[in-house]
């Protein structure tokens, strides 16, 4: 199984998340600044952005969001990872995994790793989709204590989806 892995970040947490993903399919992950290079040659395709302003992607997305929305993802499979923080934008907590989930349907990819918002305490997410979320949040600002076995359980679920 091929795996693609790219991100935007700005602070470093979500770059954190990418690499430790990265070194568990044992691939490099692709700053979104270097662009979608090369996206349509994997079967698994993890996209990540933590969430700023009140409910934006990350900044390094703004260029590449149009493309992703324009491109063919007809039978490819897409696990979306994010940042935020849910005590302090608990009405847009992790918005960017909607906003990128919105554009990987729009392309026709097949969003898998949907997780349950149980263990949060926000109010709103555009991440919410029947609600659960449309990927892995993560939350290093309130719940990091957390983050190590929310990535592993997404991992495993990734890989029985796959
Ligand atoms: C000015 C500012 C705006 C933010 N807006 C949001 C937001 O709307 N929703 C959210 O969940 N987190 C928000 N955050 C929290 C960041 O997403 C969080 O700190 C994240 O871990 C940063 O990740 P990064 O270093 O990968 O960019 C905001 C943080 C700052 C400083």
């Amino acid at each position: 199984m091929k795996v693609g892995i790219y991100y935007g970040s700005t602070m470093g947490d979500t770059a954190l998340i990418a690499e430790k993903l990265g070194e568990i399919f044992n691939v490099g992950a692709v700053p979104i600044s270097q662009g979608l290079t090369n996206i349509e040659n994997f079967d698994l395709i993890l996209l990540g952005s933590s969430t700023w302003g009140y409910g934006d992607l990350q900044d390094e997305w703004n260029d590449e969001i149009e493309n992703l929305k324009k491109m063919n993802l007809a039978g490819k499979k897409v696990g979306i990872f994010g940042t935020g923080d849910q005590d302090a934008y608990a009405d847009t907590f992790c918005d960017a995994l909607g906003i990128i989930g919105e554009a990987v349907t729009e392309a026709g990819g097949q969003i898998i790793g949907f997780t349950s918002r149980d263990s949060y305490n926000f109010s709103d997410s555009r991440a919410l989709k029947n609600n659960n979320l449309m990927g892995l949040a993560l939350d290093i600002n309130n719940q990091d204590d957390m983050t190590s076995t929310r990535i592993e359980n997404w991992v495993e679920q990734l890989k029985k989806e796959m």
